[in-house]
């Protein structure tokens, strides 16, 4: 086994066994299996035409590779797009095996000559074998377009309010909203998004869901946008809006727009690497939450990360929940449940004095590289909590929250190999606090390439990749000049 497999293959995190991938796609839930579909180029470790590579889960943590499942045509290569159960066979391709059709609509994208001249247009494709294999449909594109230049990354979702489908479509610098009785013949709606939001780049895979507000009756629309670049810590990154659907058009909840024009903070991740996620189809928590993923990447260098065998992996799967309170809306994201069946070997202590650069634990207790930390500060003092991970090659990952100026952080400087690419470590990624409770609590995610940030019950989320050259092998937490008790930690070892 290589040393780049040994080294950079994630233990907990979605590859394809070889070449290049990008957004998740089609992602959909049936029969007792999450399906993943990802934007594929098999013939190289750089973006190039893509397909639709495949994978399957039972549990959306263990992932095995299926064969590609949608390739190129004459209309174009196959960009993003989704996929949904059409139950009562809507579209009428469940006709001849009886099975209930999986409809896929993707978009078809052509080169027109030399340049970044793209046609781009939405297909579609279905499915009789519970998602293996697709046939096209015969009248494709059913969305043609000969003038919008970025048109986009179609997410159909069921309307059932009004029972019908809707889909989101991307069109450059808002979202177009289209609805349609059979998935084959699409009516335009509205479009949301001109001068609304962030805006320092083109706009991308959207996703709309109704999500009910926790702890109460209510519930509102959430529409998820993608953007790159503008992303808060640069290059890209997925804003989101709350608001209402009337079955027609998509407007701002009052409040929500209040916050939106103070201040744009609402990403569901502002670390560097998750992006394009979208949410599964057909499968939501018990409590109403959607499922999702993101494409745990970057396109400032996604391209060069140094891996050469695969390029890129997906974040672990979340669980998406509105929350509201006298801060107003925030998506809030978590580790979905499924994952703390994988938990072994546990670390838990409680009431350590943090005093200087003060060891926690070293990878010969626990694989710092397979696991989940859970930690509680009860009363926090002005002061800058730093967590560190190191290895004997001196390399170092930072992260932690600085609690004068009310920012969480990220810092990848000194992670490893970092000279790929300029943008990549740069900067230290920050994000503000939107709590502003006494103690700071959050979960951690390590594998061997990625840390997952989930603070105050996951309503700020950080997520960033890194290549150290030998593996971290403790973490400690220094308390800058200021000692104070962790009040517990409790550290699992992921076993796959
Ligand atoms: C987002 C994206 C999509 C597009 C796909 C192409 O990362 O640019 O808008 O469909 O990637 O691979």
């Amino acid at each position: 086994i290589s040393t780049e497999e040994s080294l950079y293959r994630p233990n907990f995190h979605f590859t394809p066994k070889k070449a290049w991938m990008n957004d998740p796609n089609g992602m959909f839930y049936y029969n007792g299996y999450y399906h993943l579909y990802f934007q594929y180029h098999p013939e190289s470790s750089v973006w190039g035409p893509m397909h639709w590579g495949h994978a399957i889960s039972t549990d959306m943590i263990s992932w095995r590779e299926q064969p590609i499942a949608i390739y190129p045509d004459e209309l174009g290569t196959i960009f993003s797009g989704s996929a949904v159960v059409d139950i009562s066979n809507s579209s009428g391709f469940g006709e001849v095996s009886k099975a209930i059709p999986i409809v896929a609509m993707y978009t078809s994208s052509k080169k027109l000559g030399e340049g970044d001249n793209w046609k781009q247009t939405q297909s579609i494709a279905y499915s009789n074998d519970e998602g293996k294999t697709f046939t096209k449909y015969d009248s494709n594109p059913v969305i043609d377009n000969d003038n919008i230049k970025d048109f986009r990354d179609p997410k159909v979702v069921w309307d059932e309010d009004r029972k019908k489908w809707v889909m989101v479509l991307a069109a450059g610098d808002n979202i177009m909203f289209y609805d349609s009785k059979d998935l084959k013949t699409w009516n335009l709606l509205s479009n949301f998004g001109k001068n609304i939001g962030g805006h320092g780049g083109v706009w991308e895979c959207p996703d709309l869901f109704k999500l009910p507000i926790i702890g109460t009756n209510e519930s509102k629309w959430v529409l998820l946008v993608s953007i790159n670049p503008g992303g808060p810590n640069g290059g890209s990154a997925t804003q989101y809006f709350v608001g209402d659907f009337d079955g027609t058009q998509f407007t701002l909840d009052k409040d929500f727009e209040t916050s939106l024009n103070n201040d744009h903070n609402f990403w569901i991740d502002f670390g560097r690497d998750n992006y394009a996620g979208v949410s599964w189809s057909n499968a939501r928590t018990k409590d109403g939450g959607i499922l999702m993923l993101g494409w745990m990447s970057n396109w400032h260098y996604a391209q060069k990360v140094p891996t050469e065998t695969w390029r890129s992996a997906m974040t672990v799967a979340r669980k998406v929940q509105l929350q509201k309170n006298e801060n107003g809306y925030r998506l809030i994201s978590n580790p979905v449940q499924q994952l703390a069946s994988y938990r072994g070997e546990k670390y838990k202590k409680e009431n350590i004095i943090i005093s200087g650069d003060t060891k926690i634990i070293d990878t010969k207790t626990i694989d710092l590289a397979s696991a989940e930390i859970q930690f509680n500060i009860s009363d926090l003092t002005e002061t800058t909590y730093t967590f560190k991970l190191e290895n004997q090659a001196g390399e170092k990952l930072l992260f932690g929250f600085d609690n004068i100026k009310k920012t969480f952080f990220i810092n990848r400087k000194q992670a490893g190999n970092t000279t790929f690419s300029e943008k990549f470590a740069d900067r230290i990624s920050i994000a503000p606090r939107t709590s502003s409770n006494q103690n700071l609590s959050g979960t951690i995610l390590l594998d061997k390439t990625s840390i997952e940030l989930f603070f105050d019950n996951g309503e700020t989320v950080m997520t960033e990749i890194f290549f150290p050259t030998e593996p971290f092998e403790t973490l400690s937490i220094n308390s800058n000049n200021q000692d104070f008790t962790l009040s517990s930690i409790e550290i699992n070892k992921l076993n796959f």
